[in-house]
């Protein structure tokens, strides 16, 4: 099943996402949850977040893997991905940390851990419900454009134009990280459920991806093969 919802404002984008998300978490309290970070999410976690305060969505038994975490960032560095996920989610709800994995990015054997970061997500079954969003080369998690469809987690290269396209989160330039270990896009298609949220500025690369040919140059064209795959875009930015 693909279905592709456009929607007026981020707000309304995170709403139906995390409708479909809550609708899982209780359909399968201990679930998997494949979790992204970035600006695309964040109205999605604030729903997520009203809905466990106003409305009890529990996460007591709710498992997490994140798609990504740069290299060379300490967890407590404002821009790591894990720092960025306990602001937006996990400080906010009644998730067990214990239950919240991403890569770690200072690991002395990157090789090493991203064998860990693999393994990990193999032992808790695979991934439920996995949440995207869309780079503006087409990458998912750090899955950058190349002449191959990942088939592990690995450490990878950011490209300049990632590199520049989250410039914004740091004072210079010259901070972005140039490394990140990111979930692979195996793992990320083998997810029972994928929904992935854009905004107006990904318009075209959305429709490249998911019209275009199915390319390793744009690693979302894959998700054309994906049986569940639900994309929630938003006019607004
Ligand atoms: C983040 C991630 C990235 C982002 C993508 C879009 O964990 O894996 O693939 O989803 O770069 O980022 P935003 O939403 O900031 O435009």
């Amino acid at each position: 099943m693909h279905e592709f919802i456009t929607v007026k404002t981020t707000e309304e984008m995170g709403r139906i996402g995390a409708d479909i998300f809550a609708l899982e978490i209780k359909k399968k309290p201990d679930l998997v949850l494949g979790l992204a970070t970035g600006s695309s999410p964040i109205s999605l976690y604030r729903e997520l977040v009203r809905m466990h305060k106003e409305d009890r969505l529990d996460f007591s038994r709710v498992r997490t893997v994140n798609l990504d975490e740069y290299v060379g960032l300490p967890a407590n560095h404002p821009q790591s991905y894990r720092a960025f996920m306990n602001e937006y989610l996990f400080d906010h709800v009644n998730i067990e940390l214990a239950n919240t994995h991403l890569p770690n990015g200072m690991a002395e054997d990157l090789s090493e851990e991203w064998k860990r970061y693999d393994g990990l997500v193999n032992s808790l079954g695979g991934i439920d419900v996995q949440l995207l969003g869309i780079g503006p080369n087409g990458h998912i998690g750090f899955n950058e454009p190349s002449d191959q469809f990942s088939k592990h987690t690995q450490v990878v290269p950011l490209t300049q134009e990632t590199i520049d396209a989250n410039a914004r989160f740091f004072s210079d330039e010259a901070e972005v990280p140039r490394e990140a270990i990111t979930l692979d896009v195996r793992h990320i298609m083998q997810a029972k459920k994928i929904v992935l949220v854009a905004t107006r500025n990904k318009e075209s690369i959305l429709r490249k991806a998911l019209q275009g040919p199915i390319t390793s140059q744009i690693p979302a064209s894959v998700l054309q093969l994906h049986q569940d795959l639900t994309v929630i875009f938003s006019e607004g930015e």
